[in-house]
């Protein structure tokens, strides 16, 4: 037996006992007529003292150990004079009797402590290095307990897992498909999934009325913090349901999760906030909800006083930053700034505000009476001692980017704290999204989503009104997870491919064993894919969903360990009939 306990085990209790104990040497002190040294495994650090008053020579072997040392040692548990609160074993520690090296290790590249030296590469280069620091270790340990609840829940609730096959077709979901090449089928290849979307759907064809899976998702898209080429989705479906019926059984998964991984009791509804909705009061169809601050529509209020930016506008926007009437240019300056970053795309931004003694002072002064910037505060609620910040543009735009300045105004005001979780349904999008670069409608979701029956006439007429019976989980402004119901009916499920331009033939290619399932009697039914990888990041209070993943890719879509993307054989290129252009 290597060991009788683990690094964490031990207590005071323990005291007196004869263990072993095996692990990683996290640091060794040398203090002349004593040795410490601090022993490190999955589950804990124990202190281990060598004391050469009572064996010489194993305290000058102890010497030898350095950094990542692996070894085996024996001893008894003694109660510590100088305890430490900060680990649960810190009341005692073991004084040694037998020390086995079981492997020594080369000097490592970093410091394998929860503040390391090492940068984002070397960590990813030396992941198995990394992952021994006791922080990326929690998060592999929440990322598992996680998934044991989710599997736990839905079993409870009737769901079976079900895997699906990972060598398959193009799938629906809208990104570019990695795809393998077959070498009995020269010229041939396959796509890796997107999500199972398909699979999922010939399972309710196939009866199997409630599926689950944690499972792999491919996409080559461009890389984020939120976004892998490879990450898992909790994937689901059901049959016989309406949408409330969905809902309501995927917000029973996320409440049971709250509460058994954060002991969160969420003992409400979760709101249901229609997308246009979500777009006019947050600017985004993720809306963070642990703070109000919504946007206010001003188009009217202020368009035809002489300013010409905002004559010139399709729409005038504002929020009210409370509280912050006393900011100073330079922060002011500093918030303009914000938005005029590229990828927020503001033009500029005015501020107005509301001194402490009810007057208004604005850097648009000159072109407006104060009872016409009375008017703006009173549309925005605004109060002495508050900031109006207003932007003005194109409608869509000017939304997108009054809602990421609201989002810096959180932050700033710190009204985001990582232990307030908000959850909502974002529901009703549209079902056809408009691309102007090559004049088509897309699928917003994807093109088996079910539009809402009510809307079917708006096809003929207006299809970028159609609103869709689609929905997203979204929590703290992160998209969870979306859902939709399914269209289960052949006929229009050809209407929607004839809308997202894809002819009979194109569709026939492409998802003609799906279109052809739903003639043996497909079932009504609709279903959601929550982003595991994300889910665990929130609970974990992370922004990058790489530090709940073990083995992830960098933002290149590299593996810089195993060194991959990497070039093949001429040979392996020969057998698939496969040659490279330049
Ligand atoms: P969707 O494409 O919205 O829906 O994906 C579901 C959820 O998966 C997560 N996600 C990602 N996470 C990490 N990296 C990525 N590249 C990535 N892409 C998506 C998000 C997202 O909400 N088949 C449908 C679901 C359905 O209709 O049932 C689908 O895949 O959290």
């Amino acid at each position: 037996m290597y060991r009788t306990h683990t690094c964490g085990e031990l207590r005071s209790e323990h005291r007196g006992s004869r263990v072993t104990l095996a692990g990683w040497v996290q640091r060794s002190r040398d203090l002349g007529g004593m040795t410490f040294v601090d022993l490190r495994d999955r589950y804990g650090i124990t202190q281990l003292v060598f004391n050469m008053d009572i064996n010489r020579e194993l305290c000058q072997h102890a010497r030898k150990l350095s950094r990542e040392f692996v070894i085996q040692v024996s001893g008894k548990v003694a109660e510590r004079s100088n305890k430490n609160p900060k680990i649960p074993t810190g009341d005692i520690e073991i004084l040694i009797e037998e020390l086995n090296i079981l492997n020594p290790a080369v000097i490592p590249p970093f410091t394998i402590e929860d503040e390391t030296d090492g940068g984002d590469d070397l960590r990813m280069k030396y992941r198995y290095l990394d992952l021994r620091r006791p922080i990326m270790k929690k998060n592999i340990m929440l990322r598992h307990r996680m998934a044991q609840e989710v599997r736990k829940y839905m079993d409870s609730q009737g769901f079976i897992e079900v895997e699906t096959p990972v060598l398959i077709k193009t799938t629906p979901e809208g990104a570019r498909d990695f795809v393998v090449p077959s070498r009995m089928n020269r010229g041939q290849f396959y796509a890796l999934p997107q999500s199972p979307q398909t699979f999922k759907q010939l399972l309710m064809v196939a009866g199997y009325d409630r599926y689950f899976q944690i499972v792999k998702c491919f996409r080559d898209e461009d890389l984020r913090a939120d976004r892998q080429p490879e990450f898992t989705q909790i994937d689901c479906e059901m049959a016989f349901v309406e949408r409330d019926d969905l809902l309501d059984a995927f917000e029973g998964l996320a409440k049971h999760l709250f509460k058994t991984i954060l002991g969160v009791e969420v003992n409400y509804s979760f709101p249901k906030l229609p997308y246009d909705e979500a777009m006019e009061n947050y600017g985004t169809d993720k809306p963070d909800l642990r703070f109000d601050m919504l946007i206010h529509d001003l188009t009217t209020l202020a368009k035809g006083k002489g300013f010409g930016i905002f004559d010139e506008a399709e729409y005038i926007g504002a929020i009210c930053a409370v509280g912050c009437s006393e900011y100073s240019r330079k922060e002011v300056d500093a918030i303009t700034a914000f938005v005029m970053r590229p990828q927020i795309g503001g033009k500029g931004l005015i501020s107005v505000r509301i001194n402490s003694d009810g007057t208004i002072k604005s850097s648009v002064d000159k072109y407006y009476q104060q009872e016409d910037l009375q008017s703006w505060v009173d549309m925005a609620g605004a109060r002495p001692g508050d900031l109006l910040l207003l932007m003005a543009g194109n409608r869509h735009a000017t939304l997108k980017a009054l809602g990421e300045l609201r989002l810096e105004m959180g932050n700033r005001l710190e009204l985001r704290p990582d232990d307030l979780y908000k959850p909502l349904w974002v529901v009703d999008f549209p079902l056809l999204e408009w691309d102007e670069g090559t004049g088509r409608y897309y699928a917003m979701h994807h093109p088996f989503t079910s539009p809402k029956l009510d809307d079917m006439d708006k096809f003929a007429t207006d299809p970028g009104k159609v609103k869709a019976n689609a929905y997203d989980l979204v929590i703290n402004g992160v998209e969870i997870g979306g859902g939709s119901v399914r269209i289960h009916d052949e006929n229009l499920q050809k209407l929607m491919f004839k809308n997202l331009g894809l002819s009979e033939r194109e569709a026939k290619e492409k998802f003609g064993f799906l279109m052809n399932a739903f003639r043996y009697g497909a079932p009504p039914h609709g279903g959601i894919a929550f982003g595991f990888d994300r889910w665990v990041a929130l609970f974990a209070g992370l922004d990058s969903i790489r530090d709940v993943i073990a083995f992830p890719k960098n933002n290149a879509g590299r593996d810089v360990m195993i060194d991959t993307p990497s070039a093949i054989s001429e040979e392996q290129f020969d057998e698939l009939g496969i040659r490279l252009t330049d």
